[in-house]
């Protein structure tokens, strides 16, 4: 009887705990998430020790529970696939550690995979999924990587950001307009009610050639624009980060701040990712990382003619374990696999990049 592989995958590089199975022939059996967003609130961003401890309660149950949903026996499983970096690296060494000790356990192997590799990958567990090559853009909270793939493995870095990551800027834009961790979906919600027409934020690194970012500028022109409108209501609540007193600036004025401030940060990704398909003659464009669940971008990225943009579903754009295990069974599959006890993790790992 032929045993079909089933790759069991653990995210646990920052604020989320996440297990999942992926089996070759039925695609993704389970899948099962813990948030730490409520534990780290009060402190208005992730502290790295608060998420290791955290990591360590919720990993094996979360483990459990998935090979329970999927049906599945240790001996079912095929190999144990890992995020081993970039990320903090106490939170990546549990997942190291545990899904190491696993492997060892079970007598499968273990397989380190690569973060941002797994959201390139993100959008392969979709219905009609891209077919290779494609130009990937990946926008999470400490990345944006804008990369041509020929391949599994074969990624050409065509530019990244110089500063901050897109999901960075958008956590630290809205702790200045006075929103609570995380940043991104909050500003998101808050852009909704601001008028697009009021504010015009500059389109950094636009005006010259080439594919690389540049997002911390536009932190700073939100900040100038808050501090130069103190035109405080009732409800109006503006940051101690933003150095004024609370109520000096109105909630419609923060609305229009920050929506000015997506529509740049959206429209200057949509502007590089143009460019980067004209230079490759590519017609396959995916968006993968926490900030392809923003509904602006989306709506943006739909007007980039003759391109078909793929995407994770909504709750694969953000850290998730399903993407892990997909990752650890494609790199299985290509024979691309570290068997051995000895483990590593990396707070910074560049994209193994052969062309
Ligand atoms: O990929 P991800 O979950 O974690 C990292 O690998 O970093 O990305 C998290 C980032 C955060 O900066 C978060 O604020 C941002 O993605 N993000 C969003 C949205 N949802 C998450 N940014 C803008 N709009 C959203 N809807
Ligand atoms: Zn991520």
């Amino acid at each position: 009887m032929r045993i079909p592989i089933r790759i069991l995958g653990i995210e646990t590089s920052c604020d989320e705990t996440a297990a999942a199975v992926y089996d070759a022939e039925r695609g993704l059996l389970a899948h099962a998430l813990h948030s730490q967003v409520a534990l780290h609130a009060e402190y208005g961003g992730v502290v790295p020790e608060l998420a290791s401890r955290d990591h360590i309660q919720k990993t094996l149950p979360l483990i459990r529970r998935v090979l329970a949903e999927a049906g599945c026996r240790p001996q079912d499983i095929t190999a144990v696939a890992y995020t081993a970096g970039p990320g903090l690296v106490g939170a990546l060494l549990v997942g190291a550690a545990v899904g190491h000790s696993l492997a060892w356990a079970w007598g499968v192997p273990a397989l380190p995979v690569h973060h941002m590799e797994a959201h390139l990958l993100a959008p392969l567990l979709e219905p009609d999924p891209p077919a290779f090559p494609f130009v990937a853009l990946l926008v999470s909270g400490g990345h944006t990587l804008l990369v041509e793939v020929s391949g599994v493995g074969r990624y050409r870095l065509l530019g990244e950001s110089l500063d901050d990551a897109a999901g960075e800027a958008f956590d630290k834009t809205a702790k200045l307009l006075g929103l609570d961790y995380p940043g991104g979906p909050a500003l998101e919600r808050l852009a909704r009610q601001g008028n697009p027409a009021r504010f015009d934020f500059p389109r950094p690194m636009t005006a010259r050639t080439g594919l690389d970012f540049s997002f911390s500028g536009l932190k700073t022109h939100a900040l100038t624009t808050l501090r130069t409108h103190d035109d405080g209501d009732a409800q109006g609540r503006a940051s101690v980060a933003g150095g004024r007193m609370p109520g000096a600036t109105s909630t419609q004025t923060r609305a229009d701040i920050a929506c000015a401030f997506q529509e740049a940060v959206v429209d200057t990704l949509a502007i590089k990712c143009e460019r980067a398909l004209r230079a490759t003659s590519l017609m396959r464009l995916v968006v993968s990382g926490g900030v392809s669940a923003n509904q602006r971008l989306r709506e943006r990225f739909a007007e980039i003619g003759n391109v078909k943009v793929s995407y994770p579903r909504l709750e694969f754009c953000t850290d998730n374990a399903a993407m892990i295990a997909y990752a650890g069974y494609r790199r299985y599959v290509a024979g691309i696999q570290l068997d051995q006890l000895a483990f590593d993790v990396r707070a910074r790992w560049p994209l193994g990049f052969t062309a």
